[in-house]
C-alpha cells in the first residue's frame, strides 16, 4: 500500500468537500472504521509501520478538523449575510384593552377628575338591594319591566334564593349608603344582565355606569352640571344634555337624559343616553339617610350604547364577541 498516495487522495478529497455532509462522509471513507488506514493500523505487526501509519492518521485528523472548522466558518459568514441586523425589526403586535374597559376608565378618570371615588360592587344581587331598597316593591311593573334573571335557591324544592343577576347598577346607591355617611360622591361601573337574546341590539350582559351624589343641599343643577361636564369630556366640547321629564321608582323627580352629540353618524341629533333623577326620599329613609338633612342625585347609563354611538358601532355583536380585529380598530393602546 502507498500510503502517500492514499493520504494525498484522502486530503484532496477533504478539501473538494463543499458541505458538512461531504465532509463526513470523505471521513468514513478515509479514517472510518472500515478504511483502509484503520484495517491497516489493525493489523500491523511491526512498530514501524505502526508509526508510519499512526503519523499518517494523524496528518489526516488535522487536515479533516481544519476543512471541517472552514466550512463551519463559511456557513455562518451566510448567515450574517442573510440576517441583516440593521433591518427594521417585524412589529410585535400588542395587545390593547377591549374598547368598553376603555371607555370604562375614560368614565373612571372623569370623575376621579371630579373628585368620586370608584366603587366596585357584587353582580349576583339580592332581590331586596336591586328592587325593594329601590321602592320597586314586588308588584311593581318595574319589576317585570326588567327581565330579570332570578337565580335558583341550592335547596330543592325551598323556591327562589331571593338572588338575582342585577338588572341595573342601580342597587349599588343603596349598598353605598348603606355603608357610607354622607357626603357621598361614587360612580360605579359594572356588569348587568337581563333576559334578552344577544343580537344587534340586545345582549344580556352588558355595562352599565352609575353615579350617586348625596350631600347637603344637592339640587338638579348639581346634576344637569355635572351630566353637562361629563356629556363635554366624552363627546366633545359641543355637547351637550336634555333632561326630559319621566319616572324611575326611585328617583323623584325622574329624567331621561338625552344627549347633543354633533358628531353622531348621520348627522348632530340628540340621542337617548340615560336615566336620571333625584334621589327618592323614600330610598333615602330605606337606607339610613335622613332625608331632612340630605338630598341625592342618580344617573345611570349603558356603557355599550355610549361606545355605540360615540364610533358609530352598530352591531352590539361585535362588542361581545371578542375579535380582536375589533378590539385592534380602537386605536389606544394599552
Ligand atoms: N337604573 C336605571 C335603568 O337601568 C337608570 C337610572 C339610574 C335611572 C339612576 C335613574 C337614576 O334604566
Amino acid at each position: 500500500m502507498d500510503w502517500d498516495t492514499y493520504a494525498d487522495n484522502a486530503l484532496k478529497s477533504f478539501a473538494e468537500a463543499t458541505t458538512a455532509g461531504e465532509l463526513a462522509e470523505a471521513h468514513t471513507a478515509w479514517l472510518g472504521r472500515r478504511s483502509e488506514l484503520k484495517v491497516g493500523l489493525r493489523n500491523v505487526r511491526d512498530r514501524e509501520t505502526g508509526m508510519a501509519l499512526n503519523a499518517v492518521r494523524e496528518r489526516l485528523e488535522e487536515a479533516f478538523a481544519a476543512r471541517e472548522a472552514e466550512l463551519e466558518r463559511a456557513v455562518l459568514a451566510q448567515l450574517d449575510e442573510q440576517l441583516d441586523v440593521t433591518l427594521p425589526g417585524l412589529p410585535l403586535r400588542r395587545g390593547r384593552l377591549h374598547p368598553l374597559t376603555q371607555i370604562r376608565r375614560e368614565v373612571e378618570d372623569i370623575f376621579l377628575g371630579l373628585g368620586y371615588e370608584i366603587v366596585d360592587s357584587r353582580e349576583v344581587e339580592t332581590v331586596w338591594h336591586n328592587f325593594d331598597a329601590l321602592n320597586i316593591a314586588p308588584d311593581h311593573p318595574a319589576r317585570t319591566m326588567m327581565d330579570t334573571f332570578y337565580v335558583a335557591s341550592a335547596r330543592a324544592g325551598t323556591g327562589g334564593s331571593g338572588l338575582v343577576l342585577r338588572t341595573h347598577t342601580s342597587p349599588v346607591q343603596a349598598r353605598t349608603m348603606l355603608t357610607r355617611k354622607p357626603p357621598i360622591y361614587v360612580v360605579c361601573p359594572g356588569r348587568v344582565y337581563r333576559t334578552d337574546e344577544l343580537d344587534a341590539t340586545h345582549t344580556p350582559v352588558f355595562h352599565q355606569v352609575e353615579g350617586l351624589v348625596v350631600d347637603k343641599g344637592i339640587t338638579m343643577a348639581h346634576l344637569k352640571g355635572t351630566l353637562d361636564h361629563f356629556a363635554r369630556a366624552m363627546f366633545g366640547p359641543e355637547a351637550a344634555t336634555r333632561l326630559r321629564p319621566s319616572y324611575f321608582p326611585f328617583t323623584e323627580p325622574s329624567a331621561e337624559l338625552d344627549l347633543w352629540f354633533p358628531q353622531a353618524r348621520g348627522g348632530a341629533r340628540w340621542i337617548e343616553w340615560g336615566g336620571c333623577g333625584m334621589v327618592n326620599p323614600r330610598v333615602l329613609r330605606s337606607c339610613g339617610v335622613d332625608p331632612d338633612l340630605y338630598s341625592g342625585f342618580a344617573f345611570g347609563m349603558g356603557i355599550e350604547r355610549t361606545l355605540m354611538f360615540r364610533h358609530g358601532v352598530t352591531d352590539m355583536r361585535d362588542m361581545v364577541e371578542g375579535d380582536v380585529r375589533f378590539t385592534r380598530a380602537f386605536g389606544m393602546e394599552v
